[in-house]
């Protein structure tokens, strides 16, 4: 089939580790809305490896099964299913690339993206495969997922292994926070509105909260959650990318350097965390027994998992909060508290913007704006300002919400983030994708709290799942005369 006028190109999708989880709860699923939405061009295809010996038949049988009943509609899935492929290769082997080096000849001109949806360990072994087999073209490119090593040391390692293959240009190295619509619309909310600017600094921001709750526990995880905990799993990451969005510089244009430049400015501009200083300004806990959603949970070590605890498990935390510095003009004294953790009492992802109260009230009962940027559930904004309440009398003052929800004031469905990343890969447009160097700075000032937990003799401080945390992430708020926002808007 010809392609459309201006259309996408058609292009090979290989996701090594097409059977996991991410695979099969995220990436096909995007994959398939794109696709509705006409992002596929005739011709692309989804090339799934893995080590299980499946044919293309086995392997549409297995997405149509495990993929097809967590979709919203099925307009086009049996389409979808035909540009299905599956290729077993066990990158540690070099027989396993024949098959796709056969399914991949002749197609050499098209874009082709590598999406390493597998365990960083083989990250190396399969850029290295995949170049002896002669499958990196000019025209490629390579995702790489979470984590990005475990400290500094091993992430340079990765970028190593990988970047003597790829050039920088075409490594993409996703975090599918910034995918997301709310992310996106902090920028755009910032930077082409004229109302912010000029507030957006330390005079009038008191301080900045980014949480990202989770009311699910580890079950069955405990392999890979010993080795990670909350800071590295959530804050080295995910939240230190939204502390850069919501702390950047105006970028001169909205490209792919200006964005990552000023990402990158931010990254080193914060404070270092170092020695005792660790003690003072950050918290990690780990849940116990408790309740959530009215249903008992067992604690950490007590999830059940075929890997028994360890000392590893007893260790790890399960929820971190930091108090974190941006050592710049614009945001001289101003906190920016970060805090994760897993058997939270709900799901929620959310920046809160808290502004400082009037210079001089003249109503008692004011309290400061704020503005919540809301990632899940529900994207959204909600700006809290203070209105009178209807009636005579005194006058009584109430926060009221000032709400964008997308899902209500966009008809149109709002896309996971996995689509727009995916779309954004496609197109070769890597804005919204980490930087060598902004990953490695992050690991710079996350790698000394690292090291002073491992080397404390101290515990994670225990909080009964279903409850907001430890003790301890209440109080570092609360010295300043601070709290957390919990509240439902
Ligand atoms: N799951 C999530 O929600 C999520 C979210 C963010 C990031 N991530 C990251 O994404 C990556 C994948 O996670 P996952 O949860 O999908 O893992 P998973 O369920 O364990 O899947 C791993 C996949 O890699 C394949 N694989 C492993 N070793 C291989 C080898 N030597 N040769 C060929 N294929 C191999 C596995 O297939 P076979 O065993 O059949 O070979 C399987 O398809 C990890 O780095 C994870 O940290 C996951």
């Amino acid at each position: 089939m010809p392609d459309l006028p201006n259309g996408p190109a058609p292009a090979d999708l290989i996701i090594f580790g097409g059977t996991g989880d991410l695979a099969m709860r995220k990436l096909l699923p995007a994959l398939y809305h794109c696709d509705v939405d006409g992002g596929l061009a005739p011709g692309t295809r989804i090339i799934a490896l893995s080590r299980s010996g499946l044919d293309d038949a086995d392997y549409r049988g297995k997405v149509d099964a495990e993929v097809r009943p967590a979709l919203h509609g099925s307009e086009g899935w049996d389409a979808f299913l035909r540009r299905l492929r599956h290729v077993p290769v066990d990158v540690t082997t070099p027989e396993g690339w024949a098959g796709l080096a056969g399914l991949l000849a002749g197609h050499e001109d098209r874009d082709r993206v590598f999406y390493l949806a597998s365990p960083p360990l083989a990250f190396g072994p399969f850029c290295r495969g995949a170049r002896e087999a002669g499958l990196v073209t000019p025209g490629s490119r390579v995702v790489l997922e979470k984590p990005l090593g475990r400290d500094l040391a091993g992430a340079q390692a990765i970028n190593d292994e990988v970047g003597a293959i790829f050039d920088e240009s075409q490594i993409f190295r996703i975090d599918h926070y910034l995918g997301k619509e709310t992310v996106q619309n902090l920028l755009v909310l910032r930077f082409a509105n004229s109302f912010l600017e000029p507030i957006w600094n330390s005079r009038w921001i008191d301080h900045v909260q980014i949480t990202a709750a989770e009311s699910v526990g580890t079950p069955g995880r405990r392999g890979y959650y010993d080795q990670a905990g909350a800071l590295r799993d959530m804050v080295q990451n995910h939240l230190l990318q939204l502390l850069c969005l919501v702390a950047m510089e105006p970028p001169s244009r909205n490209d792919r350097e200006a964005v990552r430049d000023e990402k990158v400015k931010v990254l080193r501009s914060l404070r270092p965390v170092t020695g005792a200083d660790a003690d003072r300004f950050t918290v990690r806990g780990q849940y116990t027994h408790g309740l959530v959603d009215g249903a008992e949970v067992p604690g950490y070590l007590d999830e059940p998992d075929k890997n028994p605890p360890t000392d590893a498990s007893r260790r790890v935390e399960t929820f971190a909060a930091v108090h974190a510095e941006v050592d710049n003009w614009r945001w001289a004294g101003v906190p920016f508290f970060l805090r994760s953790g897993k058997r939270l009492p709900s799901r929620r992802s959310e920046i809160v913007v808290q502004f400082k109260n009037v210079p001089h009230a003249i109503f008692p009962g004011a309290t400061p704006n704020r503005l919540v940027l809301r990632l899940q559930p529900d994207e959204g904004i909600h700006l809290s300002l203070m209105a009178k309440e209807p009636g005579a009398g005194d006058i009584a003052l109430r926060p009221v919400p000032l709400s964008l929800s997308f899902s209500d004031a966009f008809s149109a469905r709002v896309p996971d983030a996995y689509e727009r990343l995916l779309m954004d890969v496609l197109s070769g447009n890597p804005t919204l994708f980490m930087r060598r160097d902004e990953v490695e700075a992050a690991w710079r000032w996350i790698d000394p709290i690292v090291r002073r937990w491992e080397g404390s003799a101290a515990l994670p401080e225990p909080y009964p799942a279903g409850t907001s945390g430890p003790a301890g992430a209440h109080d570092l708020l609360a010295r300043g005369g601070r709290a957390w926002h919990e509240e439902e808007l």
